[in-house]
C-alpha cells in the first residue's frame, strides 16, 4: 500500500507510522519537527519518504503533499493524526486561535485536498483521528471540544458526499478517548490508554473499512453515555 500520515512526528501518528513501516508498504511522513521525521525514515529508509509542513500554512502543506505523491505515484491510505488543543478555561482567544486554525483550518485544506486526490484516483481511504471529546462542549477546552465536533461532522459530511457520488472513497472516522502522548492535558484524567493499544485498534478499524470506531473500545461505552446524558445532568459533572 501507499500509505501518507500527516501528524506522524508522535504519539497516534508515530505509533500508526511504526504499525505500517513494512515491506509491503511505502509510507510518506509530514509534520513540523523535520529531525522527528528525519528520525523515523532512519529506522525504514527504504519505505519512508518525509515533507515538512505546518498543516495551518496552506502553501507549505500543499507543496509537502505534492510532493509524497509525486514519490508514491498514488494514495492507497491517508491519515490526519495532525492536531492540537489546549487547556482554556479562562477563555484566553491567543490560546483558542492556535487549536482553530490546526484542527479547522489547516485540516479543512488537508482533508480536502486528499479526498480531490482520491477523486482524480477513483479510489482511496481517508481517515481522520477526531476524538471522543468532540461529542460534548467541555468548558476546560472549548475550542478543541468545538473543532472536534467539527470534524466529526466534516467526516460524516464527506462520507455521504462519496456515497452520493458512486465514488470508491471510504471515510473513517477515529474518536480516542484520552490516549497517554502529550495531548493528553489536565489533571484527574482517567482510562488514559496506552498508545501502542490504541494503535492496533486503529489499524484494525482500518482494515475492516468502518466508518467510525472509538478507541479504545470501552471508551464507546462512555462516549454512548456521555452523548446521551441530559444537559441538566452533564452540566453538573
Ligand atoms: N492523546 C489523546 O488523549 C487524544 C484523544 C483524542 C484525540 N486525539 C487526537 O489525536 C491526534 C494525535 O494527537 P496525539 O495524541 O498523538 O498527540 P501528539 O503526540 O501531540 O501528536 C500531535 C501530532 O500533530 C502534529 N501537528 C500538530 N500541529 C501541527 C501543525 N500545525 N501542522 C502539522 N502537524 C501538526 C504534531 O507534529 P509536529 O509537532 O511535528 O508538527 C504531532 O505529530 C490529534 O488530532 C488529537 O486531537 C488525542
Amino acid at each position: 500500500m501507499k500509505i501518507v500520515i500527516i501528524g506522524a512526528t508522535s504519539g497516534i501518528g508515530k505509533a500508526l507510522f511504526k504499525r505500517y513501516a513494512n515491506e509491503k508498504n511505502r509510507i510518506g511522513i509530514i509534520g513540523r519537527r523535520k529531525h522527528l521525521l528525519d528520525e523515523l525514515r532512519k529506522q525504514y529508509p527504504k519505505n519512508t519518504i518525509t515533507a515538512t509542513a505546518d498543516i495551518t500554512n496552506l502553501e507549505e502543506t500543499m507543496q509537502a503533499i505534492d510532493v509524497l505523491l509525486k514519490e508514491l505515484g498514488h494514495f492507497d491510505l491517508a491519515i490526519i493524526c495532525s492536531g492540537t488543543g489546549e487547556i482554556n478555561a479562562t477563555l484566553d482567544f491567543l490560546v483558542e486561535r492556535p487549536t482553530i486554525y490546526t484542527n479547522v483550518v489547516g485540516w479543512t485544506f488537508v482533508i480536502d485536498t486528499l479526498y480531490h486526490i482520491f477523486e482524480q484516483q477513483g479510489y482511496g481511504h481517508l481517515v481522520a483521528i477526531t476524538s471522543a471529546g468532540g461529542l460534548r462542549g467541555e468548558p476546560m477546552a472549548p475550542a478543541y471540544s468545538a473543532t472536534k465536533a467539527y470534524q466529526i461532522n466534516y467526516m460524516e459530511a464527506l462520507r455521504k458526499k462519496a456515497y452520493k457520488s458512486g465514488c470508491r472513497i471510504t471515510i473513517t472516522d477515529i474518536r480516542p478517548g484520552l490516549v497517554d502522548t502529550a495531548m493528553a492535558k489536565g489533571e484527574g484524567l482517567f482510562w488514559v490508554m496506552p498508545v501502542e493499544k490504541v494503535a492496533s485498534q486503529i489499524t484494525s478499524a482500518i482494515c475492516r473499512k468502518k466508518s467510525k470506531a472509538y478507541v479504545t473500545k470501552r471508551w464507546h461505552l462512555l462516549a454512548v453515555i456521555n452523548r446521551n446524558l441530559p444537559f441538566t445532568l452533564y452540566k453538573r459533572m
